[in-house]
């Protein structure tokens, strides 16, 4: 999809990781066949309104100034009207527009959805993409690992996150089926890697 191939290559294999984990989230849930293409396709999606970021603000490496991280605050709202213009469905659009949203509705952003509170797809896609920031290298700062990640989802679950979301990532994590590792193949930009391609499937 070309609007998905014009996202700065960092953010797009961030695309691809979040793609993953939030189909095996989904999966391990247990949901329908049809959720589950809504949510790979959302997840894939989410960032679309990246796109409407200057590259040089998503890969600064100083703190961003006010006016920057208005600007970034943005891409939700931004990708989710790109959604609209491609005619997605409501359920793929949720997912861009609410990515960023706390699970309670309470904080995050936009606040202005529509909705009280973020659909479980999007919920499930926050989770995947709050492992996949604070699991990789950024541009301001290290990688953290993977017990840090869990505590910080644990410390915040009911509120900004699913709590029972991030309880099957828990699961995941014991059971070795996800680790802080990606293949390499997810750990830059390859776009011949087919959509749904999930890591640590059995
Ligand atoms: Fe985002």
């Amino acid at each position: 999809m070309g609007v998905v191939a014009e996202l700065d290559e960092g953010v797009f294999a961030h695309c691809k990781r979040v793609q993953a984990l939030a189909l095996l989230l989904g999966e391990t849930i247990g949901l329908t066949s049809l959720e589950l293409n809504q949510l790979g396709l959302g997840a894939f999606l989410h960032d679309i309104g990246k796109r409407y970021i200057p590259a040089d603000v998503l890969n600064k490496e100083a703190p961003l100034t006010p006016e920057e991280w208005e600007l970034v605050q943005t891409h939700p709202k931004l990708g989710f009207e790109l959604a609209e213009t491609l005619g997605l469905g409501d359920s793929v659009k949720r997912i861009i527009l609410e990515h960023h949203l706390w699970a309670d509705g309470r904080g995050g952003y936009p606040r202005e959805t529509g909705y009280t509170t973020p659909s479980f797809l999007s919920q499930i896609t926050t989770v995947a993409d709050v492992v996949d920031a604070m699991t990789s290298h950024r541009p301001y700062r290290q990688a953290l690992d993977l017990a840090t990640c869990l505590d910080y989802l644990t410390e915040n679950a009911e509120t900004k996150f699913n709590a029972s979301v991030v309880a099957v990532f828990q699961s995941l994590v014991s059971q070795g089926l996800f680790g802080s590792e990606w293949p390499s193949s997810l750990q830059a930009d390859n776009p011949s890697i087919p959509l749904g391609l999930a890591v640590g499937r059995r």
